[in-house]
């Protein structure tokens, strides 16, 4: 696309979001009231300081959410594609959990002891993902921050590395960016007094010169990634790649991290399963307890043994790793009833049909307006991009995106109740996804288009 036709495309967008700004606030009153009261007590008018990024004029509240749907505080309905950025990509609410969440509610909710489910819990993640051992954490960032330590502790290294344009949660170590071929912290960190490029490499993905080049000093304790990037856009892995990060790093002594908290959208079991790669850690996170905050970590044998002599060969004491309320009571039986009700092969059947649907069908839509886009796909998880191609790294994933477009995307779709992740252009699609959502998607989108595309 021209350089014309690109900025004739961005000043629709800005009309659009103008219009659509105002069409907003006609829709939200009570949204509007809700985030006044807030105001006055909640930085930002929100209990989480982002939550405020969204590209609404004020934060959409939330009455209820039920399968694939919420209601707004303006008792509007919408159709969501964003499920809480995969907390709920097994649909909100879905019933064998809120059975499981309501009878453990009744029979306690943590004690700091494990309860009488650990075993069957243990038993359905170790089936599930296929690896033999596991721990909990409260959130996947937890789980991460808890495997970095592991690894530091079982290889005696202290050096991590990870890839251009990754996200495994806040954790401190991982939230560089590549700047004149320097790792450097990310410029948008807040009260970060360290230099996280002391102990941090970053490389390109898909770049296993890059990997092997730093691998070879063996100073790596692990190489943290997702099997798919998807936080900077979606960033598909070239044929053998992550082959080559399992051989590099058992070549020079590096355990393979496997960050599958978005990547468990590729089918049941998530990406390592499906594609036969067993990891050194595998991390999980999100919707592994239906919405519940948890987190698990899995390991082989052979780690299980190295962590247990790093453990019992240090002195007594906090282990830095872990964290009161991990592993409650109501956790387990949110990650029973999820693994072994929800998650299942046939809800998986089901969604991986409906995204490829919905692939097929955005793809058309783009097509038919000349457009320079593309769609690109892991099971469940679609991301539309601005450019021809799927990008194959975060850079060429950053190149192609544009603020006001996606934020005019967003927000058009938005008022006509279809709800996409924030943030970027992500679609998931969960059990309870009828073919109604995905045909209102496609109205609106191409609804959308229309008015982005009209002279
Ligand atoms: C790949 C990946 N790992 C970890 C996390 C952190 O999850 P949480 O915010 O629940 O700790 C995220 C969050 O988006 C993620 O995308």
């Amino acid at each position: 696309m021209g350089e014309n036709s690109m900025q004739a495309l961005v000043n629709q967008a800005r009309r659009i979001l103008k219009a659509e700004r105002e069409r907003y606030l006609q829709l939200h009153p009570h949204s509007i009231a809700l985030s006044n009261r807030a105001s006055e007590h909640f930085l930002y008018g929100v209990p989480m300081h982002w939550m405020n990024d969204w590209g609404t004029p004020v934060p959409l509240f939330i009455e209820k959410a039920q399968d694939a749907h919420f209601t707004c505080a303006d008792g509007i309905d919408y159709t969501d594609f964003c499920l809480g950025d995969t907390g709920a990509m097994f649909g909100h609410s879905s019933p064998a959990v809120a059975k499981a969440v309501i009878e453990q509610a009744n029979n306690g909710l943590t004690t700091m002891l494990p309860s009488a489910l650990a075993a069957n819990v243990g038993e359905a993640l170790a089936a599930y993902f296929n690896l033999p051992f596991w721990q909990l954490a409260t959130t996947a960032t937890d789980a991460n921050r808890f495997v970095l330590r592991w690894a530091r502790a079982v290889t005696g290294r202290t050096k991590l590395l990870v890839f251009d344009g990754c996200y495994h949660g806040t954790v401190d170590d991982s939230m560089v960016d590549i700047v004149d071929d320097k790792t450097t912290n990310r410029a948008s960190l807040l009260g970060q007094v360290h230099d996280l490029g002391l102990h941090t490499v970053a490389v390109p993905f898909n770049d296993l010169a890059a990997v092997e080049r730093e691998l070879k000093t063996e100073e790596y304790a692990c190489l943290l990634t997702e099997p798919t990037l998807t936080n900077c856009g979606m960033v598909l892995p070239d044929a053998g790649f992550i082959e080559g990060l399992r051989a590099l790093t058992t070549k020079f002594g590096s355990l393979l991290v496997l960050d599958e908290t978005h990547t468990i959208s590729t089918g049941c079991g998530g990406w390592a399963k499906n594609k036969g790669i067993v990891p050194d850690f595998l991390v999980v996170g999100k919707p592994i307890a239906g919405g519940l905050p948890a987190a698990a970590y899995g390991f082989s044998a052979e780690m299980a043994t190295r962590m247990k002599t790093a453990k019992d060969s240090a002195p007594a004491g906090h282990s830095g790793i872990g964290t009161t309320l991990s592993g409650n009571m109501m956790t387990l039986a949110a990650i029973h009833a999820t693994l072994t009700e929800i998650a299942t092969e046939a809800a998986y059947v089901h969604m991986l049909a409906l995204a490829a649907l919905l692939e097929q069908q955005l793809t058309a839509s783009i097509k038919a307006r000349h457009l320079p886009w593309n769609i690109t796909r892991l099971g469940a998880r679609l991301e539309l991009q601005f450019c021809k191609n799927s990008p194959s790294n975060a850079q060429m994933a950053r190149d192609a995106q544009n603020n006001t477009i996606e934020s005019a995307i967003h927000l058009y779709l938005l008022n006509r109740g279809v709800l996409l992740t924030p943030f970027h252009n992500m679609m998931l699609v969960c059990p309870f996804t009828s073919q109604d959502d995905i045909n209102k998607l496609l109205k609106v989108f191409n609804d959308c288009l229309a008015e982005l595309t009209s002279e």
